[in-house]
């Protein structure tokens, strides 16, 4: 049941702190600086290969191109990041030296099930990261790495964001430190940023009244617009997937340093614009476009560390910083301010028009 809850979407934002405890549980080798992941791919493969596709849809893809950002930070390697509708495996590309990852929560989503058969046929290796053991995908894959955030009901994919990025941080450490760009120090540190992510997340829902009257403030507005950068950009798209799924609201996620390049047109003051100050990426940079936002007339929302209180934001949400997982912490403000909103507007947030928990056709 709801154990107390209106909806299951809420519940399960809630339910974030233990999915991520158990999703690190046993995965952290503090001595080592290291990661220790229940998979089976070979080391030496791991080692080998110079590549890493990730192909996904929706919320799973944002947790890809986010995973981008810290393996490419961790691991120096390539990572090329596609929806799953749109993969396709060019010729003379290297197959052997290719690792494919699947994100997906269900397992079951057709779009991800046919990209990884595609990456399959010229003999890529591939891995599934997902939350359901038995599923589809993890009998066609060579290997499963699990997010362990227990069953989600709600349509909104929640919790298992979290647990999929913080899954592939935990990937990206071990591959770290497997090919030698992270030392045991480096480990120690990102695994340190992982294991404050529960009590982090927790102090975000601690401040959920103060989350809720800024989206009962603004319930009703035009649009919605949020913009980051670095890991935050992918926050920024998914922050904006759930609001309009769940409240029907137009919404739209920008990187930061795009929003010159055209989507600044749609700025009003009837647009609120919710901008991630991570300290992780340049945040004087994005408050220059929280600027341009601001003299339009723009009401700004400004998710920062404390103390980092800017003039042009008309509301500031604090987030612990964390690193390069600080964002991932911001979105659970954002997945409150979302359900809010829909809370306020009477919308039928476990299962939103037109839309299914699994998507089993192409
Ligand atoms: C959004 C949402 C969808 C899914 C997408 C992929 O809240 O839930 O965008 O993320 O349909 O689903 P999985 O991860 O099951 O492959």
């Amino acid at each position: 049941g709801k154990a107390g809850h209106d909806h299951y979407m809420h519940k399960e934002i809630h339910e974030q702190p233990n999915a991520l405890r158990q999703a690190i549980s046993g995965r952290i080798d503090e001595l080592a600086g290291n990661a220790s992941l229940d998979i089976d791919l070979d080391d030496r493969f791991l080692q080998a290969i110079d590549e890493i596709h990730i192909v996904a849809c929706g919320t799973s893809y944002h947790a890809g191109l986010y995973a981008k950002e810290l393996l490419e930070e961790l691991v120096d390697i390539t990572v090329r990041v596609d929806l799953a509708s749109e993969y396709e495996v060019c010729d003379g590309h290297d197959t052997r030296r290719t690792l494919v990852v699947a994100v997906t929560q269900s397992g079951e989503t057709a779009d991800t099930l046919s990209a990884i058969r595609r990456a399959k046929a010229p003999g890529m290796t591939t891995l599934a990261v997902t939350n359901t053991v038995g599923s589809t995908i993890t009998r066609e894959v060579d290997d499963s790495l699990f997010i362990k955030a227990g069953p989600e009901i709600g349509v909104a994919a929640t919790k298992t964001f979290v647990s999929q990025v913080t899954a592939l941080a935990l990937f990206a450490t071990y591959l770290g430190r497997l090919r030698g760009t992270l030392t045991a120090g480096e480990g120690v540190d990102i695994l340190g940023n992982i294991r404050q992510l529960p009590n982090a997340v927790q102090s975000v829902l601690d401040s959920e009244s103060r989350i809720r009257r800024l989206a009962d403030q603004y319930t009703g507005s035009d649009a919605f617009f949020f913009i980051g950068r670095g890991p935050a950009y992918p926050v920024a798209l998914e922050s904006a997937l759930k609001l309009k799924e769940i409240s029907y609201a137009h919404a739209e996620g920008f990187a930061a340093g795009e929003l010159k390049h055209g989507p600044l047109a749609l700025v009003t003051e009837n647009t609120p614009v919710l901008a991630f100050l991570n300290q992780s990426a340049s945040p004087e940079e994005t408050l220059n476009n929280v600027k341009e936002v601001e003299s339009r007339g723009a009401p700004v929302i400004c998710l920062s560390t404390p103390g980092e209180t800017a003039s042009f934001c008309n509301h500031t949400i604090e987030i612990p910083d964390i690193g390069r997982l600080e964002p991932l912490v911001a979105n659970v403000a954002l997945q409150l301010f979302a359900y809010h909103v829909a809370h306020e507007m009477g919308r039928p947030i476990d299962k939103p028009r037109n839309l299914a928990k699994s998507v089993t056709v192409e």
